[in-house]
């Protein structure tokens, strides 16, 4: 299969971009394009042979539910129910925006594979303007996980979904680099107490000064199974092991240190205040305290280590606070919880 990527930021082929992409996801086939937080791989999610072809181009395993995009709020009124009070005020605040919420499933509405068999649905209404205007191009809702293969970093940019899938999908629409770089906090409404199984742009803080209390799944509490099944499994890694390590210098120096006796190479990812140490590679996350910076500088980070002989990745850690709970989220599961001397 031949991939092709249209510009729909560029005015001599916009309309055509978003031609193409309309008629073949009514078609049944995938078509990538860019959210406000990274870049989603879309089919109609009522179709169940469309949305087959998403986890065949990923090679995502079956069990792991996909989120329902939609361009208008009372589109969830056809595949969901009995929707809490709460969970209206989260859409009202946030929407649209990079809240998933976890709804109650109405059932035969949308296709099995998109919700793996639970009785519930991630939403989600994006704010990217490429995305609203596809989707209401389209009028119908869109089942669309992060467009890059499975355990890979998630894509911020229309190369990076082509270096992931060429070949296996038909079309990318490119809007450009994403604003947030992180995937959409992912709330779970279905539960007593509102619980965020995925941090992200929108903080705990954020989401606790319109509804109350909300709880914080512990993707690392074992004994409970992972309630967002995505979480559980290898994700956003590079090709050479990532080492998380302490937010120090003198730390990240004496590691360089040891790493160059072992006559190894080692790619630093870390913020502006550790340019100056001596490794072999350095992947900039901005300034300290520029915490959306990166946010949205990590994956590509991420993704440029396997560009380098590297081999291994050191990253200083990040505060868990505010939008550092999602950084240090994914760092997390990119160092599969190794640490550097640890
Ligand atoms: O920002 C985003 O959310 C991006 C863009 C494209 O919208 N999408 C995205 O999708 O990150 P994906 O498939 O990579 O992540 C979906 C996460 C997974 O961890 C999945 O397990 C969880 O949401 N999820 C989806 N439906 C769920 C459900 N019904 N119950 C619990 N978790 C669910
Ligand atoms: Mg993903």
């Amino acid at each position: 299969m031949k991939t092709q990527i249209i510009s729909v930021d560029n005015l001599s082929t916009k309309a055509e971009g978003y031609t193409q992409a309309v008629s073949l996801l009514k078609a049944g086939e995938t078509v990538a394009f860019p959210t406000e937080t990274v870049y989603g791989l879309g089919a109609d999610a009522t179709n169940e042979e469309a949305v087959s072809k998403i986890f065949e181009a990923k090679g995502r395993p079956q069990d792991n539910p996909l989120i329902v995009h939609i361009g208008e709020k009372v589109e969830i009124e056809a595949f969901t129910m009995n929707i809490p009070q709460l969970a209206k005020d989260c859409m009202d605040a946030f929407w649209p925006g990079p809240l998933t919420l976890v709804l109650p499933l109405k059932p035969n509405t949308l296709a099995k594979n998109v919700s793996a068999g639970l009785d519930s649905v991630g939403v989600r209404m994006p704010e990217h303007p490429v995305a609203l205007e596809l989707l209401r191009r389209l009028k119908l809702p869109v089942a669309a996980p992060s467009a890059n293969r499975s355990g890979k970093p998630s894509p911020t940019k229309a190369a990076h979904v082509f270096h992931d899938l060429n070949g296996k999908i038909p079309f990318i629409v490119d809007g450009g680099a994403t604003g947030i770089g992180l995937e959409s906090t992912v709330l779970d409404v279905t539960s007593k107490v509102p619980t965020i199984l995925r941090p992200g742009g929108i903080t705990k803080e954020m989401l606790e000064k319109v509804i109350g209390q909300v709880n914080e799944s512990k993707p690392t509490d074992q004994a409970e199974a992972p309630r967002a099944p995505g979480m559980k499994y290898a994700h956003y890694a590079p090709n050479a092991p990532v080492y998380l390590i302490g937010n120090s210098k003198e730390a990240v120096q004496n590691a360089i240190e040891k790493i160059h006796k072992n006559l190894q190479k080692v790619a630093i990812i870390a913020r502006e205040q550790f340019s100056n140490v001596e490794a072999d590679y350095f992947f900039s996350l901005g300034k300290e305290n520029q915490l959306e910076d990166a946010a949205h500088l990590l994956y590509e980070a991420l993704r440029s280590c396997d560009e380098t002989d590297a081999d291994l990745v050191l990253v200083p850690v990040f505060s868990k606070e505010g939008v550092g709970t999602a950084i240090m989220n994914r760092l997390e599961k990119a160092a599969n919880g190794n640490w550097f001397d640890k």
